[in-house]
């Protein structure tokens, strides 16, 4: 189905009783109450950040151009575009990875500020412009702290309100760089233990007046949102806990710290306003407001192709797989794609190996790469293996939990460009062991993880658009109620996109 050009809005049909129209007037006039983010007073939605270069200075700057919150995505931010439109991509020369980690931060940095300027122009002064980075990000620190250079304004103020932080805590020194660039630090995390934490050693010099350094506390929720998700150790990835009782509980400790002032963000399966009414004007919640993730990539101004804003409206539910195939160690919410589909299938071809046999680990396994001495299994393994080998995947790789998996010779290959081809994209990588530390010599020193996926590549692929199959499509498990909301279909029976205008528009009414 063509992506309708048509601007008008489709309307929903539902019945309008008395009773609706009493209650619905009361919370939409509480939906459109402004609430304090950031250092000023504007709508309660906030644009999810969302790398590789799904979010930039385009959209966040609509967002923040309707009064509501944008969120440019720092993490290989876009240096330039093509005739077509269409990102270019960073290019590099260093021959180590060290070399092209170096690289990649210059360009970072100046793509962050290429995106700042575009979504400052935009904005023109209204709502906020906010930037998100990863903490397990590759020299998020030096990236940070270099675009806030290159976006200050006179006067000590700077075209960014806020910086917003995941995958991590940020560090008291993050918090200093915002302070020092008259910038927010708006943490987001996924538990009480983590604002504990923040606020015992991220915050500690600004206790009494974190107000001034917090502009919002994102609380995403490790169950529902797209992208990494926070779930801790302590939780089961199959048991999703109520958000409102893990909200509440935040704000307690919030309010405790004098926080009271300090807006909440609600981030993950946020999709109809009207399913939240109960969190406003609610004291248990305090100050609230909203963040879209996977809803905000369909509209005109979401740089992600067309295929993949179909393939959102096609989505059922379960087609998001929450997995821990990234090589940061979080777990992550993507499309269960063909991707993520070998990822899981690879892993399954899995078994225990030892390197010197015993009683039970009796039978030698050879292939390529396997070293002289051999890998020894036991004699159930042993069968399965002899399985895959005829099925082609005849290559064993060790992996750093003392296992084998099995691939073809194709995939072998491709995860060995991985480690060739790295960037130093992230501060450590369990897929190619790199690290950021120059003390450790670059390296983690353990075994490269054939059972993850490169995000750099998988992400990258995705904002490039090619055979979004086989690409890293994150997304939020509510995804799929994209196909259900009426507001996506054009009275033609087209696909309507709506413009970030329009969608705001669509928010305040609850739908
Ligand atoms: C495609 C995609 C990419 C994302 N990338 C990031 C990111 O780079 N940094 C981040 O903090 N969150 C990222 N997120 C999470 C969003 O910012 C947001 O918090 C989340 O999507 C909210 O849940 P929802 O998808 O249910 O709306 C990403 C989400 C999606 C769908």
């Amino acid at each position: 189905m063509p992506i309708s050009q048509n601007t008008t809005e489709s309307t929903p049909d539902e019945m309008i009783t008395l009773d609706s129209i009493d209650n619905s007037t009361h919370f939409h006039e509480k939906l459109a109450k402004p609430v304090y983010i950031d250092g000023a007073w504007i709508l309660p939605f906030v644009q999810g950040g969302k790398g590789v270069g799904a979010t930039n200075g385009i959209n966040a700057g609509a967002w923040a151009a309707e009064n509501a919150a944008g969120t440019i995505a720092a993490i290989g931010a876009a240096i330039g575009y093509d005739e077509n439109g269409r990102e270019l991509s960073y290019t590099y020369a260093g021959r180590s990875r060290h070399k092209r980690h170096e690289e990649m931060i210059a360009l970072s940095i100046q793509g962050c500020i290429l995106q700042c300027h575009t979504a400052y122009k935009i904005a023109a002064g209204k709502g906020r412009i906010r930037i998100n980075f990863l903490k397990m990000a590759g020299g998020a620190m030096r990236i940070m702290r270099g675009m806030l250079v290159g976006t200050r304004l006179p006067g000590g103020s700077n075209m960014i309100d806020a910086v917003t932080m995941g995958a991590g805590l940020p560090t008291e020194e993050d918090a200093q760089i915002c302070a020092d660039e008259g910038v927010f630090l708006d943490p987001i995390i996924s538990s009480t233990m983590a604002m504990k934490v923040l606020l015992k050693r991220t915050f500690r010099k600004w206790s009494g007046r974190y107000d001034e350094v917090i502009g919002a506390v994102v609380y995403e929720d490790p169950w529902l949102a797209g992208g990494h998700n926070g779930i801790t150790s302590r939780e089961n990835p199959n048991e999703p806990k109520d958000p409102y009782e893990r909200v509440k509980a935040l704000r307690v400790i919030m309010n405790d710290n004098g926080m009271e002032n300090v807006a909440i963000i609600m981030a993950g399966g946020v999709w109809y306003l009207r399913d939240w009414q109960s969190w406003l004007d609610n004291a248990e919640i305090g100050p609230i407001a909203f963040q879209i993730g996977t809803r905000d990539l369909l509209t005109r101004e979401s740089p992600v192709v067309d295929e993949w804003k179909h393939l959102l409206l096609s989505m059922k539910k379960g087609d998001v797989a929450l997995n821990k195939f990234s090589p940061t160690g979080f777990y992550s919410s993507a499309h269960y794609n063909g991707m993520i589909r070998e990822l899981f299938e690879r892993s399954a071809r899995q078994v225990d190996f030892v390197s010197e046999p015993d009683d039970n680990m009796s039978e030698r396994v050879d292939g390529p790469g396997v070293p002289a001495r051999g890998y020894w299994v036991n004699m159930q393994d042993r069968k399965k293996i002899d399985g895959w080998i005829g099925e082609g995947f005849n290559t064993p790789l060790r992996t750093p939990d003392d296992t084998l998996v099995f691939v073809n010779p194709d995939k072998a290959r491709e995860i060995k460009s991985h480690k060739t081809e790295c960037v130093g994209c992230l501060v450590t990588c369990n897929l190619s062991a790199w690290s950021q530390n120059p003390e450790v010599k670059y390296t983690t020193g353990r075994l490269p993880d054939p059972r993850l996926h490169c995000i750099r590549k998988g992400l990258l692929g995705a904002i490039k658009g090619n055979d979004l199959d086989n690409q890293l499509i994150f997304a939020g498990h509510n995804a799929y109620i994209a196909g259900e909301d009426p507001f996506y279909r054009a009275e033609n029976g087209n696909v309507f996109i709506p413009t970030v205008k329009q969608f705001i528009a669509r928010l305040m009414t609850g739908d």
